[in-house]
This record gives C-alpha cells, structure tokens and sequence, in this order.
C-alpha cells in the first residue's frame, strides 16, 4: 500500500493524497487580477490528481508584489477575478486549493525573472520596496525604507484583509509565505534585520512581526481553514537563519494554532551556499516534523515517486511537494500512482487514457467527477 497515495487529514481538511502542488509565481497577472492564463494553469493542475493545490504567492497589497505581474489578493477586482478562475477550477475538480499570501518586501519590485529578473528602474515604475531595515538584497539595489509602526500595522491588516478575501474565495487554506527572503522571512534572519526595537535583535524579536501577522491572519478566517506558514529552514549563510531557529519558530506558531509548516530554504542573501542534490531539503523539514510535531511538507528536487513515497513511508514528513516536476509534467501523480501500484483521481474525459494494464488506475476515484 502507497503511503504517498493515502489519505491525510490536514487539520479540519481532508487530502486525497499526500502530494502538494507547490507555489509557483507566474508573473502574469494585471493589477494583481488573475488572467486566463491562470485559469489553463491552474486548470491543468487542478486536473493532476494531486492531493492539495497552493495557488502563487500572492501579494496583500500591491508594494509587495515582486514583479507588476504578480497575483494579488488586495483589491475587489483582485478578489473577483480570482473568483472566476476557482469556479472554473471548481466546477471540473475536486481538489483542495490553498492559497500563498505573501509580501515580497525589499524582494518588490523587479523584473520577472525571464526578464533578468533586476529592480526595476524609475522610469520602468520602480516603487519605494519596504523591509525591517534599510538594507537592499544586493549590493547596488536601490535600498528599502525600514517599516514604523504604522507600516507594521498596515502591512498585518493587508495579510489579515487577504485572508479574509480567500476565506470569502471559499479557498481551502491559507499558506502565509515566511520563506525565500521574503517580507517575514527578512523579519526572521539576522541578515536582514538589524532593527533595535522589538521587532529586531534576539530570536524572540525577530519572531514577533511574523507571529503577529500569523494570529493575525488566523483570527481572520473560520476555525475550520487551515493556516500554516512555509520557511526557510535555513538561510546556507553563517550567522544567518537555521535550523534551530526553524524549529523555535515551528514551536511559536504551533502554540498559536499553525496548522502546518512547509519547510523551504534559502533566499535572504546572494552569500547563500546551497549544495543542491536530490531532496536536499528533506533533512529540513524531518527536524521540524520530528521535533515539533506540526504536520510537516518536504518540498525541493523531489521528482520521482519512489523518492516522494519514502519521504512519507519513513516519515520525514507529511506530505512532499513539487513545484519543477510539475511544471515538466502535469499528470506526475498519475505517472506515480501507476509506479506504486496506486489510484488516482482523474476526469472522466481523460479516461480512456487509462493503460491497459493498469485497469486499476482511476478506478474507484471515478466517482464525484462531473
Ligand atoms: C516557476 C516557479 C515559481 C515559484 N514561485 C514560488 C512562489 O510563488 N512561492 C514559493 O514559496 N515558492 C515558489 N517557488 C519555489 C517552489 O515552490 C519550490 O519550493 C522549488 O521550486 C523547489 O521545488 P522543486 O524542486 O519541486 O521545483 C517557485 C518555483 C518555480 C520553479
């Protein structure tokens, strides 16, 4: 019996399986509205069998946006387009569809990355980017304005106001984005912090804005929606964020009610040193799982099923994330239910795609289907 293809319970959200859809910006959104290409997307991974969807980072307010392209969540027109784009998703596909709000920080700003990926210069709409300190990413890059109070209090409104709009989506569960060198990860790691108030200094410090936007936003939505936090559970720089810290962070936010953490790396600093190998952060997530106890996803060069069913067999973690294998092929589930013996969920357009000698496939999954 496949573990990876068995049931979880995520909190209050029941999962067909443990294989997540990873986050991924599309840089193709309008004012922060999603677009069609959202809809094909989305669509197709709606489509995969997969046992939870988490759409893009998805911005608060429109200074967080990494690029102009960037999904937002901030505005009516935002809320409503997305609106469109779930119940096309919706009306063909029983997955679970979480989404990522994010804040992008002193990462806002820039080009999409097929551009190059550079800050924007004033004349291309540059816009003043915010951050704990006044401390560009790299050197050279115009620098961010360190957030006041007041910018604080804007900023977890924005998350919590979000939150609110996917509640209000019907969405399934919320991701907050602590990860990547983005807006709570640069409050999280000594490298972007160096504020000398309460929100810098000791790990307890540096915690507090991320804490405080996660009850934030957990005190947004009904009790019954997931909220977990994805992180990098190291920042690959000395004196930087680890792992330990990690785990002090999982702690705080499972006594506030986290549902899950998602456990990434990287991202704070062009001095990182990442040795890239297969599930090279697999390791990550095990110590949170194993010393917290929060439902853990393991996500990062996780391509071939039998690598994704050891993760949950051994249980490193919960449930394994793909973000590239998806994008390569977007029925990957299908091609691992078939590897380990499993059955998934599949339109019954697409049934006859079935292999003869795997009758069993999309077997008693073809049900619920319209
Ligand atoms: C096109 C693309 C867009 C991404 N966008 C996001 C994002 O919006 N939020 C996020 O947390 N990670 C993002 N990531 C990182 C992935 O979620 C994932 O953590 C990373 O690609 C490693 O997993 P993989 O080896 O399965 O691709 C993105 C990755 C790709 C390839």
């Amino acid at each position: 019996m496949s573990v990876l293809f068995s049931p979880y319970q995520l909190g209050s959200l029941p999962l067909r399986n443990r294989i997540v859809i990873a986050p991924m910006c599309q840089y193709t959104a309008e004012d922060g509205n999603a677009a069609d290409w959202h809809l094909i997307h989305l669509g197709q991974f709606a489509l995969s069998g997969a046992g939870l969807l988490v759409i893009e980072a998805t911005a608060v307010e429109d200074i967080g946006r990494i690029t102009p392209g960037d999904l937002g969540l901030y505005s009516d027109d935002n809320q409503a387009a997305l609106a469109r784009v779930l119940a096309a998703i919706r009306r063909y596909s029983r997955m679970p569809v979480a989404i990522q709000l994010a804040h992008a920080g002193r990462k806002a700003s820039r080009h999409a990355p097929w551009d190059g990926g550079q800050c924007l210069a004033p004349e291309e709409g540059a816009w003043q980017t915010v951050a704990p300190s006044a401390l560009p990413h790299a050197a050279g890059e115009p620098p961010p304005a360190a957030l006041d109070a007041a910018g604080l209090a804007r900023i977890k409104s924005a998350f919590a106001r979000a939150a609110e709009r996917a509640a209000a989506l019907g969405l399934d569960a919320v991701e907050l984005h602590g990860a990547h060198g983005y807006l709570l990860h640069q409050f999280l790691s000594p490298i972007s912090n160096r504020r000398d108030d309460a929100y810098g200094g000791a790990l307890e410090n540096r915690m507090r804005f991320p804490l405080e936007v996660f009850e934030a936003v957990r005190a947004a939505v009904p009790e019954r929606m997931p909220v977990g936090m994805r992180i990098s559970g190291t920042d690959w720089v000395e004196g930087g964020w680890d792992i330990a810290q990690s785990v002090a962070f999982a702690e705080a936010l499972a006594e506030r009610g986290c549902s899950f953490m998602h456990v990434s790396s990287g991202g704070v600093s062009p001095q990182q040193k990442i040795a890239l190998a297969p599930g090279y952060q697999v390791p990550l997530a095990e110590r949170i799982k194993a010393e917290v106890g929060l439902p853990t996803i393991a996500v990062g060069l996780v391509t071939e099923p039998s690598q994704a069913e050891a993760i949950v067999a051994s249980g490193q973690a919960d449930l394994v994330a793909l973000a590239r294998a998806m994008l390569f092929e977007a029925h990957w589930p299908w091609r691992a239910a078939a590897e380990l013996g499993a059955q998934v969920e599949a339109p019954h357009q697409y049934w006859r795609s079935q292999p003869r000698e795997l009758k069993a496939l999309f077997g008693e999954t073809r049900i619920g289907m319209r």
